[in-house]
This record gives structure tokens, sequence and C-alpha cells, in this order.
């Protein structure tokens, strides 16, 4: 169930309406609801007792939302040189840090050698190899995971679909073997870890119990292996559709665990936050549309692809509501609901039934939590929206909204 619902006709966030930081902050403005990503990360936690949870910072890495996080006692899963700065400002213990991403660089690596991140997990030979080499001054051996790639499909939209042969992501299983038999590495590194991310939005747990039956036999083989890294990819209902619940994930991984002696790590990006957001937008124009029976009107708000670009690219739908709930029996109206940006894909939702909309009416875009201001952009010229937290029924501003100026600084004196 979402955080977010009517009282007295009025989209709440808790008791606070949504329309009091609507009117105080402006549109479009991104709204997180930190109750309700505690209570999330309750529900992961005891569905995997055991787990070591690592947030995934790449789904929102607001610093007052990650420092709240951590606060609550969980790790972060980084994946580039910026997101570990952020997590080190947001006071995460390095040790808590897992290291991913299929590209990192010398400087990146570097960075995070010198600060001691918790795991590096490597996803090639030519990888492994530069991360030896580069310990070597160290003279500490570094935790390393390899992450594996099972050959295996995910039941996902194909852009976050990882673990199959032909994406760019992971070691071949037996490819994984030789490096683990190759005793060069060991001098500089310990191997001592497997990592597993076949995919987000993860439709089937068997996917992930298929992909596992590919990688335990290494840890019989190879006793130095004690952690298994399952990544994140827990599924949330975007639509009011069935989805496998974290429980059901735990029922269908557990078994396969039982009596094996490794730490489990997982790094849920998605799961906490989605629902935990929403962004509020104000409608702008309303467009009667003529001899087209899908939707009778075009809502044209004040947000768009720049700010949530989910619809755009993936096709993904997201629901939208009113803040403001009419009269019981008032009409439904076909509406679609767009944004300003000079491109046909900026459609927030294709054809959402909402009441008789007017010009200055605010309406919030669901599950905006996850992958939202994160994925944002200032195409056209567009400050990125202010990012506003809550929690117990008190909000603050945790990123000001950026200006005109803010979109020039980095040109400032560099245009003679
Ligand atoms: N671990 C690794 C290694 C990952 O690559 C990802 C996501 C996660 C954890 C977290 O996955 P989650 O629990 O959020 O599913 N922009 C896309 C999602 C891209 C996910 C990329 N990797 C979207 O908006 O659907």
């Amino acid at each position: 169930m979402s955080s977010f619902s009517y009282r007295d006709r009025a989209l709440c966030v808790g008791d606070l309406p949504l329309a009091q930081i609507a009117a105080e902050v402006g549109t479009p403005c991104y709204v997180y609801d930190l109750d309700r990503a505690l209570e999330n990360l309750r529900r992961l936690r005891m569905a995997f007792p055991q787990a070591d949870i690592h947030y995934s910072l790449k789904a929102n890495a607001n610093l007052a939302l990650v420092r709240a996080l951590v606060e609550s006692g969980v790790g972060l899963d980084a994946v580039s040189g910026g997101e570990i700065f952020r997590a080190i400002r947001a006071g995460a213990d390095p040790a808590q840090i897992v290291f991913a991403g299929v590209g990192k660089t010398h400087a990146e690596l570097e960075y995070a050698l010198k600060a001691r991140v918790g795991w590096i997990n490597v996803e090639s030979q030519g990888e492994l190899r530069r991360v030896a080499e580069m310990s070597r001054p160290f003279k500490r051996r570094p935790k390393v995971a390899l992450r594996l790639n099972p050959d295996v499909h995910a039941d996902t939209h194909h852009y976050i679909d990882t673990g199959h042969a032909a994406s760019k992501f992971g070691i071949p299983v037996l490819e994984a073997q030789n490096l683990l038999r190759d005793p060069q590495f060991n001098e500089t590194l310990q191997i001592a870890g497997v990592h597993l991310h076949i995919g987000s939005q993860i439709g089937s747990p068997q996917r992930i119990v298929e992909a596992l039956k590919q990688v335990l036999p290494l840890f019989e083989e190879f006793p130095n292996l004690k952690t298994l890294d399952l990544g994140g990819g827990f599924p949330v209902s975007y639509t009011g559709e069935s989805v496998p619940s974290v429980e059901d994930f735990a029922e269908a991984i557990q078994p396969l665990l039982n009596g094996l002696a490794i730490q489990l790590l997982l790094e849920p990006g998605r799961y906490l936050i989605a629902d935990a957001g929403v962004l509020l937008i104000e409608v702008q124009y309303l467009k009667p549309v003529l001899n087209r029976s899908e939707v009778e009107v075009i809502a044209v708000t004040d947000g768009g692809m720049t700010e949530l670009i989910r619809p755009a690219l993936y096709g993904a739908y997201h629901g939208v509501l009113p803040l403001k709930l009419p009269s019981e029996g008032s009409p439904r109206i076909a509406t679609q609901v767009v944004g300003p940006i000079c491109e046909s894909a900026d459609v927030l939702n294709q054809r959402a039934m909402l009441p008789p909309l007017a010009e200055g009416d605010v309406l919030a875009v669901l599950h905006a939590g996850a992958y939202g201001a994160v994925m944002g952009s200032t195409y056209n010229a567009r400050p990125r929206p202010p990012e506003v937290l809550v929690e117990g029924g008190q909000w603050r501003v945790v990123r000001r909204r950026e200006s005109w100026s803010d979109l020039i600084e980095l040109e400032n004196g560099l245009d003679p």
C-alpha cells in the first residue's frame, strides 16, 4: 500500500496535504516519504533476516534520504566515483560500500581503494587485472567479488535485463572459474565473493533461482568464496498488477542457500524508494483532442521527461492522481498527461482517467521515488526541481530548486 492517500478529498502523505508542499515549494517538485521507505526496508529485512542490505544509490542518491537510510543501518551500493563521494558525504562507513559497475576508470578505482570501500565487484578479466595491479602499493588485499553472468533472462524490459550472455555485464561462469583457479590474483587481492544481479524489476523469482543454480557450485569448489551478493531487482507494482513479493523471492531463494556458510548481501534500489516518492506537476494548458477516440484532452504540465524519463525511455507506466478529488459522481475523462519539452516522447501518462482538470491544478505522478530525480536532465535548459523529504508528518526541502544561473554556472567566464 502506498503512503499517498486521500483525506477529505485532498491527496496526502500521511496526514499532510501535498497541496501544502506544492504551494510553498512550487512545481515541479519531488516529494519523498521517509517513513514509507523505512517501512519497505523493514519488510525486506523481515523477508531476508540474515542479509546485509546495501541500498543501491542509483535509484535515488539524495544526501538527506541516503543519510537517513544509512542511519537505519544499511550499507550502500555505488557504481561510480561520484556515488562513492555521495555515499561518504551522506555518512556511510566506506567499509559498508560495495563498488560495482562495468566500466570503472583508473581514477575511480584509485579513489575507491584509497577510501577503503568494503568490496569491489569486478565485471571483467581486464578489470580484475587492473584492480590487482593497482592494489599492489596498498599493502593490504582489498576484497573483490566477481560479478557473474549466468546467462539467464530476468523477465523484464530488455533495457534492464542484465544477466544474459549478450549483455555487457558480468563474467561468464566458466571464465570466472579459470580466474578463481589462477593464483596470481591472490597476491594482491582477496577474491572472496560472488556478485549476481540479473536485472531490475525482475518478473519472477525463478529467474534468480536459475541463475543461482549456475553459480552455487563455485562455493563448493572455491572455499575462499564467503559472500554472495544477490544484487537488487525486487519489483514494484506500477499499474496495480500483481508482482512477486519479497517474501516470494525469499521463499524461492532460501532453500538453495540452506547449509551454506556464506554471508548474503542484497542491493535493493527501486523496492525501497519507488512508491515512497511522487513528482508534483501543475497543469498549464488543456488542449481538447478532436477526432481521437483514445483521449479526450491533453493536459500540458510543467513536468516532463526531464523530471521522469521512465515513460519515454522504457514505455513505463506511472499513475497520475489529482491533488484535489472532486465530489463523488463527477465524471472521469481520458487525459493524456504531457510535459512542455520539445519531444513527442515527452508523455508522462498516455491515458489517465482523471476528473475534469483546470489550469493551475496540481497532479501527483506516482512511483517517482526511484529512477526519477537521478535520471533527470536539464534538457531545454530546464532547471532541476527541488526535492522534499517528509518524515513523521514534517517536511523539509533537501535539495533546492536549480536556478537559470545555476544552469550556466560552469560556463561563466568561458564565453569570450
Ligand atoms: N545492483 C546492481 C548491480 C544494479 O545494476 C542495480 C540496478 C541494482 C542493484 C538496483 O536494482 P533495483 O533494486 O533498483 O532493481 N533506470 C531503470 C533501472 C535501472 C537499474 C540498473 N541497475 C528504471 O528506471 O527502471
